[in-house]
């Protein structure tokens, strides 16, 4: 991401004015500070791996998979999802996102439904607040939760205070006994360097084991055998071989099991 300008577009910014300060920045079109133009390539190398947790999971409950991708943008990684049959919903706090994402989704079915006959799971693009349950109910139509949630670029969009409170929204959406997998980026920044994005070097162990804030100075250790008092167990932690020129080759990809 060109840092400077969204750092200065997040200067003095407090927790709840944070989504309006990035709705600005979709209105103002200034997408090309974070926009990389394609599904995650780490997600995807991840989902089409032998080592893949989440391709079987509810493969027997006789409906589709559930998965959620928040604060989605242009929706790269929701329709690559819906593409591999999960009914994906990609939620964003902007309209203005909901909009392009919307107009992404209709470009790409449109050239994949001329081209190729693939099972489709549905898509569906929701304007809310992550924070927020009024979203919820619309989307999940009597289902007790996710059997998926993709994180990429949104806790490291955060304010570190909002860091406990995304934990918490994580672990209300996952059902338990199911998936929320994190692309873990930037890992290569400082924590305590100006955001967003924000440093998460040993922030998802922090909120997703051990139940911590978040706000930890750098990785410590990380033990998986280790039962904390997080809501989350990591199940698996990877090195993708591909991920975005932007995670100087220090993304990782982790996956984690609601209790
Ligand atoms: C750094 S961008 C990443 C977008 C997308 N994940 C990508 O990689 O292109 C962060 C996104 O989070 C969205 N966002 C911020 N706060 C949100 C909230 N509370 N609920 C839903 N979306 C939010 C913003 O509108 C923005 O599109």
């Amino acid at each position: 991401m060109p840092e400077g300008r969204l750092i200065s577009a997040f200067s003095r910014c407090t927790p709840d004015a944070q989504a309006s300060r990035w709705d600005n920045l979709w209105k103002s079109g200034e997408q090309d500070l974070w926009d990389r133009g394609q599904a995650s390539p780490a997600l995807r190398e991840y989902l089409q791996s032998d080592n893949c947790l989440i391709k079987a999971v509810g493969e027997h409950c006789g409906r589709r998979r559930k998965a959620l991708v928040p604060a989605c943008g242009t929706g790269y990684d929701v329709m690559f999802l819906a593409k591999l049959g999960f009914d994906t919903v990609g939620l964003e706090v902007s309209a203005q996102a909901v909009d392009t994402a919307r107009g992404y989704a209709a470009s790409v079915s449109g050239v994949e439904g001329r081209t190729k006959d693939i099972n489709w799971g549905k898509v569906d693009f929701v304007q809310g607040d992550f924070f927020s349950q009024d979203w919820e109910s619309n989307v999940l139509s009597g289902t007790m939760g996710f059997d998926f949630v993709y994180d990429y670029t949104f806790l490291c969009a955060l304010l570190p205070e909002s860091r406990k409170a995304w934990a918490d929204r994580m672990a209300e959406l996952v059902k338990p006994g199911r998936y929320l997998v994190c692309l873990e980026f930037p890992l290569w920044k400082e924590n305590q360097a100006e955001g967003p994005p924000f440093g998460l070097q040993g922030v998802y162990w922090n909120l997703l084991a051990e139940g911590g804030d978040g706000k930890v100075e750098r990785e410590h250790m990380e033990d998986d055998s280790l039962t904390g008092s997080g809501q989350f167990t990591r199940v698996q932690r990877l090195k993708p071989s591909i991920s975005f020129p932007q995670g100087k080759g220090t993304d990782m990809i982790s996956v984690w099991k609601k209790k």
